[in-house]
């Protein structure tokens, strides 16, 4: 039905309009990406004129209803705009960054997270958010690590599924759900030494195996678009990628969405050196699959004179359209150009008390505690603290900041508006506790400034005003334990915000080393958008919360697991190193010819292990799991057939507590070496004091195959590994072979 729709449409249309629907323009008023200097009055004349078929960062329903005005009150054939805009956890509401949502491995509330976003999102206008963001990252210097899943391709598309649905419904016509968008195809989170938008060198398996599994469970989860990357792959740009967007997503996957450029990544491919102009960069990028122009300004100036020359096909152009149209259609706004823009549904569904009890469910689901010692004086672990406690020292220039946890791209979220630690703290401890609160340093001496662009922020670290130190070293002393907030600024990570160092910048250190000289109870709360090297507190420190940028209810969620009222659940989606120098470090290496880690001729480091501080997977709770052995229904299966895999998990201690039970394998030898361990099944689930659980797994063809040497996916015969535990580092393991 659509279909005969689309058509209809696209037989009405000249090729100015046809290629107007391949424009995407930005509200000059709201840049996320380098700003162009040529105004917005030329963008009003181009919608009146129906030759733009999308707008980025137009938000709030009287923004959305003018622009559409334009298109629908002055064109010929009023094809309604589609609006896009960047929701990256959270419209208003702002949830955990999604590396953080991602620690809790609980795919119903990131799906949930995901709905709440959509229902404010479209509420505000707008129909289509350019997320979930799909690249597998292992290197923690990239800023945009915040903004995945993480290490694995496993996790990264079991999460990045359960986003698309959470954003797409199981409708995308209805009001209150948006189109989602896969991105960005593909490599993005590989480029070379953790730098932003820096060359990709992978090889082709490596390619299929780790990179591309997130998209193609998104292309058949049914995302309704995909984004391509600024990245070169092997010295191709993603954008000009013909391999990556007609042939595969289009053609062996048989994707039926539209895929949109980067920001201005058309017109990059000059200045990677692979396009000598505009003009030639629009005829790859449309020759390729690019179905958008985000402001390149390169289809509107250059594709009707490429087709005049046979540089580029109609049956190309009229493909791109009938893609964006089907997705215009699916969405409902030929029926109902205005439909998203209800100013009641406005007022009365964003940043609502509901949403925020949300937010605040998957902040503390998304916590994870790395460590929590017994500490000799009290004979027990500082977490959780007992709400009698007589005395908190809050301090760090993160305790008390409201504006921190709501991390990069936080979409509408106010600024200043996030719970801090200290508000937490305050509204969950006893009434005779008492809080003292001393800040010690500003970790930036300069800060963003309220309603000022994340993207035009540059930031300074305070290295010299220690004024504050000697105040916070005292409240320290006097108090029975320390909750030190410690980490990284909001704006730290996210795009553009690559790092060399990714210890605890400014003068954090010093304050750590301070406060602990004179207090050994010293719990530190990390908030952070990347993994950071903390050897040194890990090694001194008896209690490590990793809390990331958690949102608009920061403080109430960190205090729940505090005191108890929540048992931290989370496991780490990433691999915390000792020191930079590890990066990239990730769980699902490969072997290497030198495995062993006894002589110097082996492969490793001369000054650091090889492996994580904290692995992947890592997670501890304030009960006890333990785990029986592995057992297996047989010992053998079928390239086509099932194994079943059992394993008793107990909670031994005295609290209730939700474990993540993670099933891994290895493929001992290969027509491709394979990585020595590979997640490929997990779940999440909880146990009362003293209760046991048979938690069951079943391997398949699914669970066995990779993209082999022959170039196809497929199981290879042969011996492999099964563990199943608590983290990757669990030995407990069973054998079985494939025939
Ligand atoms: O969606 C983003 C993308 O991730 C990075 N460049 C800008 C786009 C639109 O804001």
């Amino acid at each position: 039905n659509i279909e005969r729709k689309v058509d209809s449409v696209l037989a009405l249309m000249n090729l100015n309009e046809k290629i107007g629907q391949m424009v995407q323009y930005a509200a000059s008023w709201d840049v996320t990406g380098p700003a162009s200097s040529e105004g917005n009055k030329f963008k009003e004349e181009k919608l009146k004129k129906g030759e733009v078929g999308s707008m980025l960062n137009v938000t709030s329903v009287k923004a959305v209803r003018e622009a559409q005005k334009l298109v629908m009150e002055n064109s010929r054939l009023k094809i309604p705009l589609i609006f896009g805009y960047d929701v990256i956890h959270g419209y208003e509401t702002i949830f955990p960054i999604p590396l953080g949502e991602s620690a809790s491995w609980d795919l119903e509330i990131i799906r949930k997270s995901a709905e709440v976003a959509a229902i404010e999102t479209s509420a505000a206008g707008v129909q289509w958010t350019f997320a979930p963001m799909l690249d597998v990252s292992r290197d923690a210097r990239w800023g945009r690590i915040m903004e995945g899943a993480g290490e694995d391709p496993y996790l990264s598309s079991k999460i990045g599924v359960a986003r698309i649905n959470g954003f797409q419904g199981d409708d995308l016509s209805k009001n209150n759900t948006i189109a989602a968008c896969a991105k960005h195809f593909a490599g993005y989170g590989f480029g070379e030494a953790g730098r932003d938008y820096n060359t990709v060198n992978i090889g082709e398996h490596e390619l299929h195996n780790a990179v591309l599994p997130p998209f193609k469970a998104a292309a058949e989860a049914g995302v309704a678009t995909f984004m391509n990357s600024f990245n070169e792959i092997d010295g191709i740009p993603a954008t000009a990628s013909k391999k990556l967007q007609r042939d595969l997503l289009k053609g062996e996957w048989a994707w039926n969405g539209f895929v949109v450029s980067d920001w201005a990544s058309i017109a990059e491919m000059i200045a990677h050196g692979y396009a000598k102009d505009k003009k030639h960069a629009a005829e790859l990028a449309l020759n390729a699959g690019s179905d958008m122009d985000m402001e390149s300004y390169a289809y509107e100036a250059e594709l009707e004179k490429l087709l005049e020359e046979n540089k580029v096909k109609l049956s190309d152009i009229d493909d791109a359209v009938r893609r964006i149209l089907r997705v215009k259609f699916q969405l409902g706004l030929f029926d109902d150009p205005y439909r998203y823009c209800d100013e009641e549904r406005e007022k009365n569904e964003i940043y609502t008390k509901e949403h925020l009890e949300i937010a605040r469910d998957v902040a503390k689901k998304s916590i994870v505690l790395l460590k929590n010692d017994t500490v000799t004086t009290k004979k027990s672990a500082l977490l959780p603290l007992s709400k009698s406690v007589k005395s908190i020292a809050v301090i760090g220039p993160l305790a008390d900041d409201k504006d921190t946890p709501l991390g990069n791209w936080r979409g509408k979220g106010k600024y200043n508006s996030a719970v801090s630690l200290l508000e937490g703290v305050k509204s969950a401890a006893g009434d005779d506790t008492k809080i003292y609160y001393e800040k010690g340093i500003e970790l930036t001496s300069k800060t963003v400034a309220p309603g000022e662009n994340q993207f035009l922020h540059l930031m300074e670290f305070n290295t010299t005003d220690r004024s504050g130190i000697s105040a916070a070293v005292a409240a320290a002393k006097k108090a029975d334990v320390v909750l030190l907030a410690i980490g990284e600024n909001a704006f730290q990570t996210g795009e553009g915000r690559s790092q060399t160092k990714i210890g605890f910048a400014g003068l954090q250190q010093e304050l750590l080393e301070a406060v602990y000289a004179v207090n050994k109870n010293v719990v530190i709360v990390l908030m952070n958008g990347r993994p950071m090297d903390i050897t040194w507190a890990a090694e001194n420190v008896p209690t490590i919360l990793e809390c990331w940028h958690l949102g608009s209810q920061s403080g109430f969620a960190i205090a729940d697991v505090l005191f108890g009222d929540y048992n931290p659940s989370g496991k780490l989606p990433v691999s915390f190193p000792y020191n930079v120098g590890q990066e990239p470090l990730y769980y699902n290496q490969k072997s290497t010819g030198r495995p062993m880690s006894t002589q110097v001729t082996y492969s490793g480091y001369n000054d650091a292990p090889k492996v994580a501080l904290y692995p992947f997977g890592h997670g501890l709770s304030y009960t006890n799991f333990s785990y029986g052995n592995v057992s297996l229904d047989k010992a053998e299966m079928a390239k086509d057939g099932e194994i079943q895999v059992s394993v008793n998990v107990t909670n031994n201690g005295t609290r209730d507590g939700e474990e993540v039970v993670q099933l891994y394998i290895r493929d001992l030898v290969g027509s491709l070496t394979r990585p020595i361990k590979e997640l490929k099944g997990f779940e999440k689930t909880m146990l009362k004091a003293g209760e046991s659980k048979v938690i069951s797994f079943t391997i398949n063809t699914e669970t066995l195959q990779f993209y082999t040497a022959k170039n196809k996916w497929e199981v290879e015969p042969g011996d492999f590994n099964v563990w199943v535990g608590g983290s990757s580092t669990t030995k407990n393991k069973a054998e079985f072979v494939v025939n």
